[in-house]
């Protein structure tokens, strides 16, 4: 069985940690055909091995329309025309995003066929500006077309509703000797393979379908490799803020209430059970809905909604984890008086795993814009749903369950893409030969 350890890219995990990020996005249709594998392999991101004290990291990522001219597209069974790696702005049936002719970058006019991270820890911010400058700058003379985007983390890890983030992720993916890749500790999650996290490792076995990528799984040099969502969300801080304030009136609860209900959990990050205000204690991650007191967390809420634990019906939420992680951009909104930024804040969010159309797309298109799963009787997920129709509800400390009905989405997707995170071999960008 491969190793994987070593080799994945560290935006992809353990992740960056607190400090300032600037996505390069790349447009290479002016980049020769020649010159692609070259000017791609001279990128050398950095491995989760590396000393996270480096001071500027580096992450990398390529498209399908970069796989398909390196002649990779088909190495390991990553076919551009499948909606694995098909283009995120073609999936709009699926994710239900806003015209991409809109978007910032990733739509028809604007293709992200790569995109690089540059990472600056708290004090190296100037070094990481200087780098992703660097980049960029050979990124146009060498024929291609740029977009940055620069996010930076909040005080506090938390996002730009007011809540703590980063806290959830897949339990003990294993490595092929069976260590733990990620160091999380034990909680009370289902075990996650790390086949679904990472290619190169053994996936749970469906007996309901073939592995996704059959080839992947066996090819070395693939190990350690994963398939990342990056996507643009601007968050309307604005309207969340005035939604919570009238909708939690017109029930009778307080706003920081109705707000916890939606997201799951209260602004320290503690499970929401729909009785008191926030304990502020040190955050928890080992329910798993199947107790009395964890199941009066609303199943609505977006914490059960894109991820039911044990509590749900699906019959392997396993199979549908994401490795993710969710870099503000933009200045915190006040909370009195006009907004300076007009409302430019978000959250870029990135998320890998083996199969985006069984993980990513599963998860947006099937629970999250649905309603009655992963549990009966919930409503779709109102914090990040994109769709107009969006009702939920929620049973008051006193017993009554009331509808919460949230018109407008708070969240909208403003462009990224669908990539193939390559892994690192000695500092280097592994690509396989073309096939
Ligand atoms: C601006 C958009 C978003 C905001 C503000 C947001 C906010 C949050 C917060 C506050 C948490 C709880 C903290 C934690 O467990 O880390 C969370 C958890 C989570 N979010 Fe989101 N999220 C957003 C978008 C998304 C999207 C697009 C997805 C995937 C489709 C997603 C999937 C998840 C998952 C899987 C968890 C962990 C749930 C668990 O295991 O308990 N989120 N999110």
């Amino acid at each position: 069985m491969n190793q994987v350890s070593g080799r994945i890219q560290a935006w992809i995990w353990p992740g960056f940690g607190p400090g300032a990020e600037t996505f390069v996005f790349a447009d290479l249709a002016g980049v020769r055909d020649p010159d692609m594998r070259p000017f791609i392999e001279s990128f050398s991101p950095t491995a989760s091995s590396d000393p996270q004290a480096a001071g500027t990291q580096i992450g990398c990522a390529l498209g399908g329309r970069t796989l398909a001219r390196l002649g990779i597209d088909t190495a390991f069974g990553l076919a551009v025309s499948t909606p694995p790696v098909v283009a995120m702005h073609k999936r709009l049936g699926i994710t239900g995003d806003p015209d991409p002719a809109q978007w910032k970058v990733g739509g028809p006019d604007m293709p992200a066929d790569m995109v690089v991270v540059v990472h600056g820890q708290p004090g190296h911010e100037a070094d990481a500006v200087a780098t992703a400058t660097e980049i960029t700058d050979r990124l146009n003379r060498s024929g291609g077309r740029t977009i940055t985007h620069t996010a930076s983390s909040l005080p506090g890890t938390i996002e730009h509703f007011g809540f703590r983030d980063g806290l959830s992720q897949p339990n003990a993916v294993l490595d092929g000797d069976g260590q733990p890749i990620t160091d999380l500790g034990p909680d009370s999650q289902p075990f996650v393979h790390g086949g679904e996290i990472f290619f190169g490792l053994a996936g749970l076995d469906r007996p309901d379908s073939a592995p996704v990528y059959p080839g992947a799984l066996e090819a070395p040099v693939a190990a350690g490799s994963t398939m990342t969502v990056v996507r643009l969300l601007r968050q309307d801080v604005a309207l969340f803020r005035s939604w919570c304030d009238h909708e939690s009136a017109r029930v009778g609860v307080n706003s920081e209430w109705l707000a916890a209900a939606v997201v799951g959990r209260w602004p320290s990050g503690d499970l929401f059970t729909g009785q008191g205000t926030d304990p502020g204690s040190p955050p928890d991650n080992t329910f798993d809905f199947t107790t009395a007191e964890t199941r009066r967390c609303p199943v609505g809420a977006h914490i059960r909604k894109v991820n039911p634990r044990r509590g749900g019906t699906d019959d392997n939420p396993a199979r549908r984890r994401i490795l993710r992680s969710g870099i503000p951009w933009g200045r915190p909104l006040p909370l009195h008086g006009p907004d300076p930024d007009h409302g430019d804040r978000g959250l870029v969010f990135v998320c890998s795993q083996t199969s985006i159309r069984d993980q990513f797309e599963f998860l947006t298109n099937r629970w999250v814009r649905a309603s009655g799963v992963p549990n009966p009787g919930a409503g779709p997920d109102i914090l990040i749903g994109p769709d107009p129709d969006r009702k939920s509800n929620v049973r008051l400390p006193d017993g009554r369950d009331v509808p919460i009905v949230a018109p407008e989405p708070f969240v909208t997707c403003e462009g990224g893409g669908y990539f193939w995170t390559p892994a690192v071999d000695s500092g280097r960008l592994h690509l396989p030969p073309a096939s």
